[in-house]
C-alpha cells in the first residue's frame, strides 16, 4: 500500500517534498495535492515515469497531460507565449487556470506528455505543489490521481481508495480548496477559447482580457482541442438526474440552496453542496459528494438545479458528464 505522509506532520512541507522528490527521482509517479483536485505527478521530461503515470491510471495515451511549473518563468522556457496568454498568467497564476501555448523548440518535456502535439497544456498550481517542483527543478505532469472511468479525488484518502495499491506515496495536504479542476483555455488569432470549464469562471478571464471567451459550439466539440474532453465522464454508479424538482426514496439527494423539494425528507440521504448557494463551496464538495452518495448504493443521486454562472459552469459540466448515458460514457482521464 501507498505510505500517506501528511504536510502536517511532524517534519511537515521540507519531509513531504524530500519524500516525494526521492519517488520522483526513481521516475515513479507520486500523488500530490493541488488546490484543484489531486494529481499523479511525475517528471514530465522522462518517458518512463510518463509511462507509468498511464498505465498506472488506465489513461489512454492520446490524452496528453498537462504539466505543471513553478512559475511564470520556468513555463516560458517551456512555450511560446502571446500577449494575452502572457496576461492571463500574470492574472491567475498560480491558480486553477491551465493555458494550450505552442510548444518551445527548446523544451525538454517528452512527447508522451504531450501525446505527440506541438502544444502543450501548462499550468502553474498554488501551494504544495509549486514548491515542490520548485524543489525539484523540472516540470511535473500530472493528470488527476484517478483511475479512468472514477471521479477526480480532492482528498488525499480518496487516491488511497483508489491508487493506493498501485503506486509508493500520497502526500496529504487536506481537501482541495477549489474541487474542481482547472480551467483550459486556448488563444488563438486574438481569441481565447474555452477548452474546459473550471476552477477560474469564464467571467474572470473575459474580466482579465476584456475579450468574450468562446465555449464550444455544441456538447463534444471541445474533445477535438482537449483530446481528454472526448466523451469523458465521470462515472458513479448510481445514475445520475439532473436539475431534480422532486426525490425518489430510493434516491440521494444533492441539494443547492436553502430551499426543499418534493420527497427531501424520505429521500436515503440528502447532501447539501451549499446551503448558502455559494457555487465556491459547492465545488468543493461536489466530487466528495458524488462519492459519498454513490458509496451508499443508492440506485440514483438527484441533483437539484445549480446556477449556469461562476463556477457553477465547471459543476454543471462535470455533473452532465456524470449523468451521461452508460454505454456513451467512453474514456475518463
Ligand atoms: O486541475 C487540473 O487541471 C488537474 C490538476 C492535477 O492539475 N489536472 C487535470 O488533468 O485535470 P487531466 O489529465 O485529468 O485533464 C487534463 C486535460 C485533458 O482533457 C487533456 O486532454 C487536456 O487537459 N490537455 C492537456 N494538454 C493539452 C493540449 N496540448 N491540447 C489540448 N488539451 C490538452
Ligand atoms: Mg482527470
Amino acid at each position: 500500500m501507498a505510505r500517506v505522509i501528511s504536510i502536517g506532520d511532524e517534519g511537515g512541507v521540507a519531509a513531504a517534498i524530500a519524500a516525494a522528490i526521492t519517488v520522483l527521482a526513481a521516475r515513479r509517479p507520486v500523488a500530490i495535492p493541488t488546490e484543484t483536485v489531486y494529481g499523479l505527478a511525475a517528471d514530465a521530461t522522462d518517458p518512463a515515469a510518463i509511462t507509468s503515470i498511464y498505465e498506472t491510471k488506465g489513461r489512454p495515451r492520446f490524452n496528453p497531460l498537462i504539466c505543471h511549473m513553478a512559475d511564470l518563468a520556468m513555463a516560458e522556457r517551456h512555450a511560446v507565449f502571446d500577449p494575452i496568454s502572457r496576461k492571463l498568467a500574470e492574472v491567475f497564476w498560480p491558480g486553477p487556470l491551465t493555458l494550450v501555448l505552442p510548444l518551445s523548440k527548446a523544451s525538454d518535456i517528452h512527447a508522451l506528455a504531450t501525446a505527440g502535439l506541438d502544444s502543450v497544456g501548462i499550468r502553474v498550481p498554488l501551494g504544495f505543489t509549486a514548491s515542490l517542483i520548485r524543489a525539484y527543478g523540472k516540470p511535473l505532469a500530472a493528470p488527476s490521481a484517478n483511475s479512468s472511468g472514477l471521479v477526480s479525488p480532492t482528498t488525499a484518502a480518496h487516491v488511497d481508495a483508489d491508487l493506493g495499491g498501485r503506486i509508493d506515496l500520497v502526500v496529504d495536504g487536506g481537501p482541495c480548496p477549489v474541487g474542481v479542476e482547472s480551467t483550459i483555455v486556448k488563444v488563438e488569432g486574438g481569441r481565447v477559447r474555452l477548452l474546459r470549464p473550471g476552477g477560474v469562471p469564464v467571467e474572470a478571464i473575459e474580466a482579465a482580457t476584456g475579450l468574450a471567451v468562446e465555449r464550444p459550439k455544441a456538447a463534444g466539440t471541445a474533445a477535438i482541442e482537449a483530446p481528454g474532453m472526448m466523451a469523458s465522464h465521470y462515472a458513479p454508479r448510481a445514475g445520475v438526474r439532473l436539475n431534480a424538482t422532486e426525490v425518489f426514496s430510493d434516491e440521494a439527494l444533492l441539494a443547492f440552496g436553502s430551499g426543499g423539494i418534493t420527497g427531501m425528507d424520505d429521500a436515503r440521504l440528502v447532501l447539501n453542496l451549499s446551503a448558502d448557494g455559494d457555487l465556491s463551496e459547492a465545488a468543493t464538495h461536489l466530487f466528495a459528494y458524488l462519492k459519498q452518495a454513490d458509496a451508499t448504493g443508492v440506485v440514483g443521486i438527484a441533483v437539484m438545479p445549480i446556477p449556469d454562472t461562476g463556477l457553477g459552469e465547471a459543476i454543471n459540466d462535470r455533473l452532465v458528464r456524470a449523468a451521461a448515458p452508460r454505454g456513451l460514457e467512453g474514456e475518463e482521464q
